[in-house]
């Protein structure tokens, strides 16, 4: 039987978002900040608790710390957001290497962006942006520019290489730490107890950050272990340096198990979902009371082939609307939170102003109803695959 953590933080300043069919989520959503208000009265992290201990740890352990988390397996793997532990690459190269495009820095923001903001559920905007394989300055702009148009969820990893970019991006903003929901995830090789708060550490370091608000498991491979690794996060989440713990690519079977075992609750379970994968499993097991998580939605627009799907297309010309855009209101509707990538200013715009596309019941039936399936990323060595 499931434990059942209890989550009332998370809840005291959030909007109940079950969202129904073409029930207009957004209307009922409460603008984005407010749920913040209660969090951040927590003050910093201590200095004197585990992730001090683990500082001198990782000075002592010197290279194989450094090798651990940089090497160029972990490089290879998390370049095509593959578990590191596996060996084999499913052919995702080519579509990967067409997502690096760089970023116009935005000139103004007009009306139809300004007027549009985010609805937020427990504490975490239902609307972000993924940085997988943006680095350096084209992130920092595309990052930058987000935030300039209202993007408040902004979702990394130590395996992207880019949390410097991502905290750089942050700190030239000037919108308030407080206002922004910042999530990173620890790479499978590092999920160990101990390097999980030490690669914590230099996450936040990377980030600039005092803390994040969502830290995840990347995967369920490599050092994974449900008790040992859910144990440091709690740590972390206890001494203030995250609010909330994630898990990521975690099937019911494992999800089930974290659970339970978890000494604090497991807030998201992000994976790939979009109308060609619609997770219909995970969303049931999810909203069982006894659960309470939230499903966090990875390449939300399959990497841009949802313009390719009929139905999309049909209802988003009769809402004006693009595909991509129908998508991503559909996921909105199911109460699941978004993240997709978009380096250039005019793909940042037209997924901010999915917030604004109003889908109806028959609209999200028909999507319900799509059969197509595709999966976009799966390795061979993934849970689901095991
Ligand atoms: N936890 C995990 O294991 C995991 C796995 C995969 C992804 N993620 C996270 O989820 C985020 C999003 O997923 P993703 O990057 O895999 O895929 P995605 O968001 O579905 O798609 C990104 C790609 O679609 C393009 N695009 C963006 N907006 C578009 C639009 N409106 N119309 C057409 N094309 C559009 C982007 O181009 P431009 O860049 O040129 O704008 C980019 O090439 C990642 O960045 C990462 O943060 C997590």
């Amino acid at each position: 039987m499931l434990r059942g953590a209890t989550q009332a933080d998370d809840r005291q300043a959030d909007q109940q978002t079950q969202s129904g069919s073409g029930g207009g989520f957004l209307a009922r959503a409460l603008p984005f900040g407010i749920a913040f208000a209660v969090g951040f009265l927590l003050g910093r992290r201590s200095d004197g608790g585990a992730l001090s201990k683990l500082k001198s740890l990782a000075s002592s352990e010197g290279e194989a710390g450094e090798s651990n988390e940089a090497g160029d397996e972990t490089a290879a793997d998390s370049a095509t957001e593959q578990p590191s532990s596996m060996g084999s690459v499913t052919g995702e190269e080519e579509r990967e290497a067409e997502t690096e495009t760089e970023a116009e820095p935005i000139e103004e923001i007009d009306d139809e962006v300004a007027a549009v903001t985010s609805p937020t559920k427990r504490g975490m905007p239902m609307f972000g942006l993924g940085t997988y394989k943006m680095d350096d300055d084209a992130c920092v702009e595309s990052v930058r520019t987000a935030i300039e148009m209202g993007y408040r969820h902004i979702d990394t990893a130590e395996g992207y290489d880019n949390e410097d970019a991502v905290g750089d991006a942050i700190a030239e903003s000037d919108v308030d730490r407080e206002d922004l929901f910042v999530a990173t995830k620890i790479s499978p090789e590092n999920l160990d107890y101990d390097h999980v708060l030490m690669n914590a550490e230099e996450s936040l370091d990377r980030l600039g950050l005092d803390y994040v608000d969502m830290l995840y498991v990347h995967w369920p491979t490599g050092e994974y272990e449900a008790t040992d690794t859910l144990d440091a996060f709690a740590e972390l989440r206890r001494e203030g340096a995250i609010r909330k713990i994630g898990v990521s690519n975690f099937t019911v079977e494992l999800l089930e198990e974290a659970v339970e075992v978890a000494e604090e609750p497991i807030f998201a379970n992000q994976v790939e979902m979009h109308p060609l994968l619609q997770q219909t499993e995970l969303q049931q097991f999810c909203a069982q009371d006894e659960v309470d998580v939230e499903l966090v939605a990875y390449s939300p627009i399959a990497r841009g082939d949802v313009d390719d799907v009929d139905e999309l297309r049909e209802i988003a010309e009769k809402h004006d609307a693009t595909p991509a855009q129908v998508g991503l209101a559909w996921l909105r509707e199911k109460g699941v939170t978004a993240i997709p990538k978009a380096s250039s200013r005019d793909h940042l715009r037209e997924n901010w102003l999915s917030l604004a596309v109003e889908l109806d019941d028959e609209d999200v039936e028909r999507i319900d109803a799509i059969e197509d399936e595709e999966r976009i990323v799966d390795p061979a060595s993934a849970p689901w695959n095991a």
